[in-house]
């Protein structure tokens, strides 16, 4: 299983609609993909077709993420009703809010972590969709991924907080989380005839060179058209929407690269820095010298 953060310190920049179009094409492709919804706008789980009340939400997984209530929390999109396939999404809340605090303790950013452990043979890619900030909620599904795709308009604000959002990742890796790691900031809502957006591009490939992503998306109502109806943009009807399902199938082309690389450089030296945690992490089964070493570590702190 491999997890995905989308976000952005900007709000309404496209991380619902990123994570939303990725989940299309994971869906397509024949991932068992689960979303969790971990802002509290719930956004995520209105594209989905979870809407209503719900006895478990994300807010209570992350309150107490015990097997139960992460599995009570999870239910079926609708989205499989249009097409066979896999997908789920951990309801989100408004709830969720009381988690969204500037100072979060250690204790609570590794909730969701521990929550997705649970379900860590039930799927093959986890798309959280976060809230437009860097408090605890946004640090909570940063301790629980992979990687972070950072969504970006090709506007001064969104510029700015693409670099901040790109340093913020970097610190948490170095500090908490070794395994993280951004795939790179991806433009939403280009226009390629103005000029004020080729601008800010520039202006993005010079602060932030090779993690701008090359595969952009275009500002395209059909997008609209098919969250409104609450159906993968795969399925939507049109050209339009068949051209930006083709760069939703890019996108998640470069992630999937990006988790296989992951795979390979999982190294010795990340291993041991897991110790001091004394969590074990998804993925984290060790074998061999270094789970001695581990051991070993774990017995003289
Ligand atoms: N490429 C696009 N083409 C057309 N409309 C888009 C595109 N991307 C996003 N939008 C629209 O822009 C609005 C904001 O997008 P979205 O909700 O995905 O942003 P967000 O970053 O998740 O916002 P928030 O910070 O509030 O969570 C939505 O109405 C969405 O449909
Ligand atoms: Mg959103």
């Amino acid at each position: 299983m491999h997890v995905l953060s989308v976000s952005s310190l900007k709000g309404g920049v496209g991380k619902t609609t990123v994570t939303l179009g990725l989940a299309s094409a994971a869906f397509a492709r024949g991932l068992r993909t689960l979303v969790v919804d971990l802002d509290p706008q719930c956004d995520a789980s209105t594209g989905l077709g979870a809407i209503g009340d719900f006895p478990e939400t994300v807010a209570d997984v992350l309150k107490k993420p015990r097997h139960n209530v992460v599995l009570q929390s999870i239910v079926p999109s609708t989205w499989g009703k249009v097409q066979s396939g896999h997908i789920d999404v951990m309801i989100g809340s408004p709830k969720a809010l009381e988690f969204d605090v500037p100072t979060p303790t250690v204790k609570d950013v590794w909730k969701l972590e521990e929550a997705l452990t649970r379900v860590e043979n039930d799927y093959d890619l986890v798309l959280i969709d976060t809230p437009p900030s860097m408090n605890g909620l946004t640090r909570t599904a940063w301790m629980a991924s992979d990687r972070v795709l950072v969504v970006s308009e090709p506007s001064i604000f969104s510029v700015v907080a693409a670099e901040r959002a790109i340093r913020s990742i970097e610190a948490l890796r170095r500090d908490l989380s070794p395994r993280l790691n951004s795939v790179g900031v991806l433009i939403n809502r280009h226009r390629p005839l103005s000029r004020e957006h080729e601008f800010r591009i520039q202006e993005l490939h010079e602060l932030l060179g090779s993690s701008v992503l090359t595969v952009r998306l275009e500002e395209k109502s059909t997008v609209q058209q098919a969250q409104g109806a609450a159906r993968p943009i795969h399925t939507w009807p049109g050209e339009g929407a068949a051209a930006i399902s083709q760069k939703f199938d890019e996108i998640l082309d470069v992630i999937q690269e990006s988790f296989v690389e992951k795979d390979i450089k999982r190294s010795r030296a990340k291993a041991v820095k897991f110790a001091r945690f004394r969590k074990m992490m998804r993925g984290q089964k060790l074998e061999g010298p270094i789970a001695e070493e581990l051991e070993q570590l774990s017995e003289e702190n």
